[in-house]
Formats: structure tokens, C-alpha cells, sequence
């Protein structure tokens, strides 16, 4: 029945997570909604599933007991897990792609070949699989470069070399062990030039939806310094894009889409391309199989359409382009994060201010490092705390209004970026 109500169990503990929960409720078609794990915020909003999030088996056997209708999937480690796989054969649908469409994420060297053979333009890599070698050829082309290991490393496995020296440091890191099995396999790939641009799509393994723009600011500090980190602050759309770039990007993603087609690979889910817009046109520097984080925080608040109904469309195949509209405004997000971070931060701090933030018109306030404590404070529990997203109709209004929530709330080592979104305001010429 197309409108009747299903019950969802969604899978993960970030801001994202949070954000996808929120549209997730606002859907007429939602029933009960069940998390696992969740945060702090999702779980003022929905009930605990007492299941492991990267456990196949766990969570389709908890999802049929439960009658549940859509599980959604927001983390890449239960995708790669093969947790899709099984909530299928349970016979429930689920949003997020099976384990052999999520190499598209969790195999670099996957992903380039699937690449290769779409014909998009993607950095030169090659790969490697002993030391040896690899070090040899990071000699040969010398620095810069980056070098990868291959399989999923929590953002971490990526080295970007300026110098020969860096980069042979990066092998050595790579092939440590360090990094797990994600560096059994090392992927030296070609230095790209250009701001970076993410772009998410709905796909139900044949038609591709591109969800808005997003750009997110990976180094831990102010002025793009610092380590990386998960990300401390997004904002959508993406103001500087060239014309023809976005239409570049769509065409990318459908000739990705098409490729793993014609392979007899079915993607359904978010496919999430992340570009560095090259004076040559906009290069693929990954793809993950997963909504980003924290791009989802400044997507889907804009977005109009009914994401219980996209979802369910991804799985069976009956996803159309006009299930997604926009609306006409600007979203920022700034991410409030534990002192240390990406380093070593403490947790269990009381965390104040929320609702005067949220009372700010056009605020919200997505949990990600959140606990809910049982006299009902909430607590710090993470390095990336809080996302304060603000939409308003121009990019100044929304980015004011972030950093005045982000004033409002208070917790001991709160710590975050003062100039997200400042080279959007300063345009391209200046980047
Ligand atoms: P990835 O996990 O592959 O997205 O890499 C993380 C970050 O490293 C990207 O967001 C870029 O900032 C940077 N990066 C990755 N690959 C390249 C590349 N080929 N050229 C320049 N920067 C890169
Ligand atoms: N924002 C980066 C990611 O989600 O991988």
C-alpha cells in the first residue's frame, strides 16, 4: 500500500545519522523509527534497537522479529559488511548498496578500474601490494603525490605528499600495519589542484538523482591547517562552481552508475562523488557508498521531497528525478567539536544551550559525539559534538546565523572553526 506506515531501523551514531532521522520523521509514511546505536539527539527522538550496526546477521534477524519496512544504512563499515545483503535476503527493504557495490567505497583499486573502464577523469594512480616496489615507484615520479591505503582506514589511510621524503614516509606507514588489512594494498595516485566539491546522488541502480552541492573543510583548524579530520564544517550549495561543472559531475556519476551495470553490479543508495575541480574540468577523488558527513547536514534540511518514499524507491527500483526538489536558500554548518581532536579529547562533558540554539530561527542543531545521560542531560561523547546548521535565503544570513548558535551553547573544550564558508564569500578567483 503506498501510503501505508513502515517502521525504520537506521543504522549509525553521527550527525549524519541525526540529520537523516530528522527527515526520516518528517515523512508521512514514517512509523515508529528505531536506531542503533544512535547519539544523544536520536535518541530523544526514536527507540534503542539493541543490535550491532556492523552485524549482517544481527540486524536482519532484529529487523524481521520487529516488522520492520526500511532499514537505512548510514555508515560505509556495515555496507562493506554486507549488512544490505542480508537485510534483502530477509526479504525487507533497505537503503544502501550490497557489499559488492560498496567496493565502490570500500576498494580504492576497485573503484579506479570501475573508473578506468567509465572513462571519467580520475588522478593516475598505480598500486601496489609490497613495499618494495611501491617505494621504488614513489621514487621514480617523486614528490608531490598522495599515497592511500586501500581499503577502509576511518579517513586516515590517505597521505598527501608534498615531498618525495613524505611520500616514501607514507608507504612506510601504509605497509606497517597500521592502517590494518585497509593497507595490504597501497595506492600511489597523482597530485590534483583545485577547491573540492562533493556531490551526493539517490540511485536506484538505474536512474540517478544528484542531490544540491556540498562543500566540506577536512583540516582541524582555522586557514586550512592542522590534521584532517572527519570534517568541522560544510555548507550547500557550492556558490563557486563554473558553469557546466555540476552538469560534468552528473555526467561522471552516470557513466560510474552505468559502468557497474554493465559489470552486473546493482548500486542502490547514495553514491557520493567527491571531486577537486581541476582547471581541466572536475576529476573524481573518491567515491564512497554512503551519504557524507557532514555534507547530509547542509543537504537534506534543504531539500523537499519525502525521503521514506526516495528510499523505498532506491530499493525497488522506482526512483524518478521529480521525487527530489530544492528549496531557494543556503545552508552552513559548523561543526563543535571536544578539545584534542582528532587527537586525544576527554568525553563525559554537560553540554548546555541546545534549545536556545535550536529557538534561533532557521537553526538546528544535529547531534553527532552525544550522549543522553538518565537525569537527561546531554554529554559529550565523541570529537566531532554537534553540528550547527543554519538555512536562511543567502549565504552571509546563513553563515551569521551558524556562528551565533554555535555562541549560544557551551561545553568545557568546545572547539571549532571560525571561517567556514569564508572562501565561498571570497569567490574563485581568489581561491
Ligand atoms: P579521500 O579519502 O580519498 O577522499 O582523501 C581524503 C582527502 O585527501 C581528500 O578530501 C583530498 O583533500 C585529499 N586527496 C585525496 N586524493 C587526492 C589527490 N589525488 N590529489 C589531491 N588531494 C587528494
Ligand atoms: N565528509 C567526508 C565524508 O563523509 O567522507
Amino acid at each position: 500500500m503506498a501510503d501505508e506506515k513502515v517502521d525504520i531501523l537506521l543504522l549509525g551514531s553521527g550527525g549524519r545519522e541525526h540529520a537523516l532521522l530528522k527527515k526520516l520523521a518528517e515523512s508521512p509514511r514514517a512509523g515508529k523509527l528505531y536506531v542503533a546505536p544512535g547519539n544523544g539527539g536520536m535518541l530523544q527522538q526514536a527507540e534503542l534497537a539493541p543490535v550491532n550496526q556492523d552485524s549482517p546477521a544481527e540486524v536482519a534477524e532484529w529487523a524481521k522479529t520487529h516488522g520492520i519496512g526500511l532499514v537505512v544504512i548510514g555508515p560505509e563499515a556495515p555496507l562493506v559488511e554486507g549488512v544490505g545483503d542480508a537485510v534483502r535476503a530477509a526479504g525487507i527493504p533497505a537503503f544502501g548498496p550490497n557489499a559488492d557495490a560498496a567496493r565502490m567505497e570500500g576498494s580504492k583499486e576497485f573503484a579506479k578500474q570501475v573508473m578506468a573502464k567509465a572513462g571519467v577523469p580520475t588522478a593516475a594512480y598505480k598500486s601496489f601490494t609490497d613495499e618494495a616496489s611501491c617505494a621504488a615507484y614513489v621514487r621514480e615520479i617523486g614528490g608531490p603525490c598522495v599515497v592511500k591505503a586501500d581499503g577502509l582506514a576511518a579517513g586516515k589511510g590517505v597521505i598527501v605528499a608534498q615531498t618525495t621524503e613524505q611520500a616514501l614516509e607514507g608507504v612506510r606507514q601504509c605497509f606497517s600495519g597500521q592502517f590494518g588489512d585497509a593497507g595490504n594494498t597501497v595506492v600511489v595516485e597523482e597530485m590534483l589542484q583545485g577547491p573540492e566539491c562533493s556531490l551526493l546522488a539517490l540511485t536506484d541502480g538505474t536512474t540517478l538523482v544528484p542531490l544540491a552541492t556540498s562543500q566540506d573543510h577536512k583540516r582541524a583548524l582555522d586557514g586550512d591547517r592542522g590534521l584532517n579530520t572527519g570534517g568541522m564544517g560544510v555548507y550547500s550549495p557550492v556558490p563557486i562552481l563554473l558553469p557546466g561543472e555540476l552538469e560534468t559531475m552528473v555526467e561522471i556519476e552516470k557513466k560510474v552508475l552505468a559502468e557497474l551495470n554493465r559489470e552486473g553490479i546493482r548500486y542502490s543508495g547514495c553514491l557520493y562523488g567527491g571531486f577537486m575541480l581541476t582547471k581541466d574540468g572536475p576529476k573524481v577523488l573518491e567515491f564512497n557508498a554512503r551519504f557524507g558527513d557532514p555534507e547530509t547536514q547542509v543537504v537534506l534540511p534543504r531539500m523537499k521531497g519525502d525521503l521514506v518514499e526516495c528510499f523505498l524507491a532506491c530499493d525497488n527500483g522506482t526512483l524518478t528525478e521529480d521525487m527530489v526538489q530544492w528549496e531557494d536558500d543556503w545552508a552552513v554548518s559548523v561543526v563543535l567539536a571536544s578539545a584534542g581532536y582528532p587527537g586525544h579529547y576527554e568525553k563525559g562533558k554537560k553540554i548546555v544551550g541546545i534549545d536556545d540554539a535550536n529557538a534561533l530561527d532557521g537553526v538546528t542543531v544535529y547531534h553527532a559525539g552525544t550522549k543522553l545521560a538518565e537525569n537527561g542531560d546531554i554529554l559529550t561523547n565523541g570529537g566531532r559534538v554537534l553540528d550547527v546548521t543554519a538555512v536562511a535565503p543567502t549565504f552571509e544570513d546563513a553563515r551569521n546565523k551558524a556562528y551565533e548558535a554555535c555562541d549560544k551553547i557551551w561545553f568545557e573544550g568546545k572547539t571549532y572553526r571560525h571561517d567556514i564558508g569564508i572562501k565561498a564569500i571570497k569567490g574563485r578567483a581568489n581561491l
